[in-house]
């Protein structure tokens, strides 16, 4: 029997993503944290989890790296999702993608005045759409981690990124201005392996979807 394998960035997508597969019946057999394994065994010996970066899951489940993946939307945002299908939202991983900026610097009288804003993140299509849409120019900066820095630095005037419990921000002095959208984590599989592998990974998917909360009704 053909292989199923199930993408997943190591990190709170995996540690969330465990107890739905548990209550789809799925173990992982290997710890991520105990081991330097890139490929999981599950007890069930057709399916398998391999570990990726949270941004190459996408491409990895378009080009049948991988059967199906669990990613954050703004992955899927940022880094594009041509070609997937995405028959769940898992409501696991949520968090949400907003704008902060430096105690002391005055946002709403920037925008007002129509200042040009620096704006760091790592979210560079998300920024670029949000602020388009609001009529703000922005230069926009493109970092790959340690956003908060850029304002303390002098870099930015703003930060676009993942607000989750809000400590990261009141650690290093930033306030959230603005709210861009909510986020959270969605199963995405490979077109093709959907059609040639139906029957298993429609019984993932439905199993998956059983076990999120019955308010949570699945996606398109
Ligand atoms: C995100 C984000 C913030 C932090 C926010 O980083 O970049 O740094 O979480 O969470 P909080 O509001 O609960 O403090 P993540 O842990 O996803 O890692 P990353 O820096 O690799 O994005």
């Amino acid at each position: 029997m053909a292989m199923i394998t199930l993408a997943l960035s190591k990190g709170r997508i995996f540690d969330d993503t465990l107890p739905l597969l548990r209550a789809a019946g799925i173990e992982v057999l290997d710890d991520p944290e105990k081991s330097r394994k890139l490929i999981l065994a599950t007890n069930r010996p057709d399916l398998r989890v391999v570990l990726v970066r949270a941004t190459d899951v996408p491409t990895y489940v378009q080009h049948g790296g991988a059967d199906l993946g669990v990613v954050g939307k703004d992955t899927l945002l940022e880094s594009g999702s041509q070609g997937l299908y995405q028959p769940l939202d898992l409501h696991i991983s949520k968090c949400r993608i907003s704008v902060a900026v430096r105690q002391g610097f005055d946002y709403a009288a920037a925008v007002r005045q129509g200042a040009r804003l620096k704006v760091a993140t790592k979210y560079v299509a998300i920024a670029r759409d949000f602020f388009a849409a609001k009529g703000v120019h922005v230069d926009l900066i493109k970092l790959y981690g340690s956003m908060e820095l850029a304002p303390l630095t002098g870099l930015a005037d703003a930060i676009v990124d993942l607000v989750s419990t809000g400590n990261t921000l009141k650690a290093n002095q930033l306030i959230e201005v603005e709210q861009i959208m909510d986020i959270s984590a969605r199963l995405v599989v490979n077109q093709t392996a959907l059609k040639l592998k139906q029957a298993r990974i429609r019984q993932i998917i439905d199993a998956m979807a059983q076990a999120l909360a019955p308010s949570t009704a699945p996606t398109a």
